[in-house]
């Protein structure tokens, strides 16, 4: 069911739970003042109560209040929001206390904060206020980059406001503190060098996630389809199925789910887990992937979803999802 903007506000003011289109995917969204439709979105989405959900705002303004006073990186942070916000970046912050529910935050002492760049996202923001939303897919599955991919896992009795494709196509990048170093969480939309670069006159390095720290996110198989994926080369010696490029060849290529040009990867971004649903939607049992990119920039965060999407993943670079 495809709502105005106008009647997104008001249901989510009446306590539904609604999805929404952001520049990196869907979220399944429900006002932080609400606490049963915020409850609603982990049963909705059959999402581990211990898996914590990220808070969604218009601008920095409308964060500032939840963020404990005593932070001791405040100038840090506000330099990332001027660089990045609105956008593809998640900031985990240490939050006052009760001035969000357990629920949000599956008990911990910290929350995620994003401003999205999406317009209809904004427009809703500024009259909604913050809204609590993980991405809008079931757990477990690919996201969500358009309004049928939503509709596909929750039916269409869901209210959707419908904002088209999604225009990055893969989650926000995650960065947060852990004993005073800015630590990598989750790789996504916006590069590791892109942060660092915006750092440069703070001193402040930006680390990858270790493994033995895991953020309550981190499952081992993840943005994952139904058809299992395999990364080897030798998988080509019989026909199969390819998620790959179009500018390439494939031997025993009886079909290629085609993830764009190999020289484009925010094309690629664009295409990624619409080319994966795409897999189960064609009813494909096995599939080869084309992991042959480099390991640099957006790249590396596409690589880092291939494979968890076929469960090899998890112990790699990134551990939030
Ligand atoms: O681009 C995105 O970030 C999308 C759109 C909808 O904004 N959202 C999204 O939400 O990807 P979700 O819930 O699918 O992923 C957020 C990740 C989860 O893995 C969660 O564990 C982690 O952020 N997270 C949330 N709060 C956290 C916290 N306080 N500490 C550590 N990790 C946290
Ligand atoms: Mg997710």
């Amino acid at each position: 069911m495809r709502l105005t903007l106008q009647q997104s506000a008001t249901a989510l003011a009446q306590g539904s739970v609604l999805a929404i289109p952001t520049e990196t995917v869907y979220g399944l969204a429900a006002r932080i003042d609400r606490p049963r439709a915020v409850d609603q979105i982990y049963t909705l989405k059959k999402r581990p109560r211990a898996n914590p959900l990220i808070v969604h705002a218009a601008n920095f303004e409308q964060i500032c209040p939840f963020i404990r006073a005593d932070f001791p990186y405040f100038e840090v942070l506000k330099s990332l929001g001027e660089a990045f916000w609105p956008g593809p970046l998640t900031l985990i912050l240490p939050i006052c206390q009760k001035s969000l529910s357990r629920v949000i935050c599956a008990g911990l002492l910290t929350a995620g904060f994003r401003v999205p760049s999406h317009p209809l996202a904004q427009k809703l923001l500024l009259a909604t206020g913050p809204l609590a939303a993980p991405s809008a897919n079931l757990s477990g599955s690919p996201s969500a980059t358009r309004a049928e991919h939503v509709e596909s896992d929750f039916g269409p009795e869901l209210a959707i406001l419908d904002g088209g494709p999604c225009d990055r196509g893969i989650e926000s990048t995650i960065l947060g503190w852990q004993s005073g170093q800015l630590i990598l969480l989750r790789a996504g939309a916006i590069t590791a060098g892109a942060v660092q670069r915006a750092l440069k006159n703070w001193g402040v390095e930006v680390r990858a996630c270790r493994p033995s720290q895991p953020t309550p996110g981190s499952y081992l198989r993840h943005y994952a389809p139904r058809a299992e994926l395999t990364f080897d080369l030798a998988a080509l010696k019989t026909p199969i199925v390819v998620l790959g490029f179009e500018d390439r060849q494939y031997p025993n290529c009886p079909c290629l789910i085609n993830l764009g040009s190999s020289r484009r990867p925010a094309e690629v971004s664009r295409r990624l887990y619409a080319a994966l649903r795409e897999l189960d939607d064609r009813g494909v049992r096995r599939a080869f992937v084309d992991l042959d990119f480099p390991d640099e920039g957006l790249w590396a965060s596409l690589k880092e979803r291939l494979l968890r999407a076929g469960d090899q993943g998890a112990i790699r670079a990134s551990c939030a999802s």
